[in-house]
């Protein structure tokens, strides 16, 4: 019998559990492939013990609209940078990733296919390097990988966004208000600009363009006459005003590499009073909302075809590749390709001049 083994990495996103169980559907197909996971990415079969589960037709019978992932995650440490506690009690890390090469080879583990963002993919173009077979399945909610059209997950995001900008405007009508909705999006501001254009927002502030707060007031006061008037600033999390910082904090955790963002939206009412602005204002975040729940029909979709496709590499050998959606086909592109670039906003996007077409001010 050949194994696959199957982990998700990084933060969860909407559509995993779909590409999960389109793997183990296709895998099933094969006489001599069995399909296991890693818990916790590459946390599984680094541990002592192991925690490795069977995968199995059973076992991921209708969880493609489940949202999270049944074989959990992690954005900490990994087989490169692996948490250690020092005898004073401070921690640093360690590189395993030459035993967890061979953990997997006494595992008798033919093929990995670790689904995960860029982060995940830069780890498994450094195990591939490494002489590890593997497979990448691109996952965000940011939308921001170069190599694929479009993610699984982001869909669901932009939706729940919308949805809210939706309710905010009602709200913001009857009480003639500006509502501020913070999205996430760290360095890419798709959610934002997608949820800004499909909502109606008048203002939407994203991280590739820092903003001019003069010009986000000048437009918003234009939404008032005598006192009475409306609007909606869409705002990602990773955004910052010119000549200003992002608004994070930096992780206590241990072996978490990011900063967390957060707090633009509410820094952003600050800025605007500052400025004068006498309307009133009101923020909300949305947050990890944003990556809980049933995927939408279009992620379910994308993450089957993802998974298929992943399995297909497999049986090919395609390793040192990732699975890419190029419209209107799933491909692979080298995993080198895949992390070389980010997928960021630029002025010179078709939504961006949609945007502007429609009048939404980018601040800038
Ligand atoms: O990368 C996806 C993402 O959802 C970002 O938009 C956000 O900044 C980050 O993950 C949050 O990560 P965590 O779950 O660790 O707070």
């Amino acid at each position: 019998m050949k194994r696959v083994l199957v982990l998700t990495g990084g933060g969860d996103c909407p559509g995993l559990n779909a590409v999960i169980r389109a793997i183990v559907k296709r895998a099933s197909q094969e006489k001599d492939w069995e399909v296991l996971g890693s818990i916790q990415a590459f946390n599984g079969v680094l541990w002592e013990p192991s925690e490795i589960v069977r995968l199995t037709p059973e076992s991921v019978r209708g969880i493609h609209f489940r949202g999270g992932t049944i074989l959990e995650t992690t954005n900490k440490g990994g087989p490169f940078s692996w948490p250690v506690k020092n005898n004073d009690g401070t921690w640093t890390t360690v590189d395993r990733s030459d035993e967890m090469i061979r953990k997997l080879q006494y595992m008798g583990i033919d093929c990995v296919i670790n689904i995960g963002g860029d982060g995940s993919q830069r780890i498994s173009k450094k195990l591939f390097d490494k002489g590890l077979n593997i497979i990448g399945v691109p996952k965000t909610i940011d939308n921001d990988l170069s190599m694929t059209d479009s993610t699984f997950g982001f869909q669901t995001a932009v939706e729940i966004a919308t949805e809210s900008v939706d309710k905010l405007v009602t709200t913001a009508a009857s009480h003639n208000r500006v509502f501020v909705l913070e999205v996430m999006g760290r360095d890419a501001g798709w959610i934002a600009l997608n949820a800004a254009v499909a909502g109606g927002a008048e203002v939407c502030l994203l991280p590739e363009f820092p903003y001019d707060i003069e010009k986000v007031k000048e437009k918003l006061e234009s939404r008032f006459v005598n006192d009475r008037g409306f609007a909606v600033v869409v705002i990602s999390e990773g955004a910052k005003p010119k000549d200003g910082q992002q608004v994070f904090e930096v992780s206590k955790e241990v072996g978490y590499e990011n900063v967390k963002l957060g707090g633009i939206g509410q820094k952003f009412i600050e800025q605007m009073k500052a400025a004068g602005f006498k309307h009133d204002m009101r923020e909300t975040t949305l947050g990890h909302l944003q990556r809980g729940g049933v995927p939408v029909a279009y992620d379910r979709v994308l993450a089957a075809q993802f998974g298929v496709k992943a399995f297909e590499m497999v049986l090919n050998q395609e390793y040192g590749k990732m699975v890419a959606y190029r419209h209107p086909n799933i491909i692979s592109v080298p995993l080198e390709d895949a992390v070389a670039k980010m997928n960021f906003v630029t002025m010179d996007n078709d939504l961006v001049k949609t945007a502007m077409g429609l009048g939404i001010s980018l601040g800038i």
